[in-house]
């Protein structure tokens, strides 16, 4: 069995809505543990991470970043960073805005460069966008285009379950692609390369 860990922060509940499909996603897949916790309740125990085999981290994009919650959490992980004990483990992340580009690239850059100082590996959303291939816009996998992260998107002011039927169906996808990947991982191979890295 592996352990993954949705780990999320949402101010007005559209980045939980997205976390709670990549759970999904995530769930469905044999094999796999998935637990869904919010980034401030993790940021009080950041040793509850040792126990996890991967990560999928989530944050809205706030003025071009991650939230300050959000921020806290990955802060609070310092003294692991300083061990080096989340080395080799799988990690992958996700952000939600109210624009259409509205700087996400730039929340998805800074989880990465969090995770490659702990030395984790980094999953993508290797997704071709759906509307290629004639599929509706709105209802199209990856209609956003991002590879190095899920990005999705709701409307300024919109309920938090209002996104494009795409962007959930990407985020069922996401998930269900990163616990396949730890599960391609074996846990022997896993321990390997944290020795290797130590
Ligand atoms: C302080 C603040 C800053 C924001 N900055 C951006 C931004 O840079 N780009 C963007 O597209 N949307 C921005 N937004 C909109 C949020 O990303 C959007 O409402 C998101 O869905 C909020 O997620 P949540 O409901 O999970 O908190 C911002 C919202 C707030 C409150």
């Amino acid at each position: 069995m592996k352990k993954l860990a949705v780990i999320y922060h949402s101010a007005h509940g559209h980045t939980r809505h997205i976390a709670t499909q990549v759970f999904e996603g995530a769930a469905g897949v044999p094999h796999t543990q998935v637990l869904l916790l919010q980034a401030e309740e993790v940021a009080k125990t950041p040793d509850m991470l040792l126990s996890f085999d991967g990560y999928i981290l989530g944050s809205p994009t706030y003025l071009g970043g991650v939230s300050s919650q959000f921020k806290a959490f990955m802060d609070a992980t310092g003294r692991l960073w300083r061990t080096q004990q989340l080395k080799g483990r799988l990690a992958a992340g996700f952000t939600v805005s109210s624009l259409p580009a509205g700087d996400k690239q730039s929340t998805l850059l800074s989880m990465f460069v969090f995770c490659m100082q702990h030395g984790m590996l980094w999953a993508g959303n290797p997704f071709l966008p759906e509307q290629h291939a004639g599929v509706p816009y709105d209802e199209a996998v990856n209609r956003l285009g991002s590879w190095s992260g899920l990005m999705a998107q709701a409307a300024h002011g919109a309920p938090a379950d209002a996104f494009a039927p795409g962007d959930v169906k990407t985020a069922r996808l996401f998930g269900q692609h990163v616990a396949q990947t730890l599960q391609r991982m074996s846990g022997s191979a896993q321990g390997m390369l944290r020795e290797a890295l130590a």
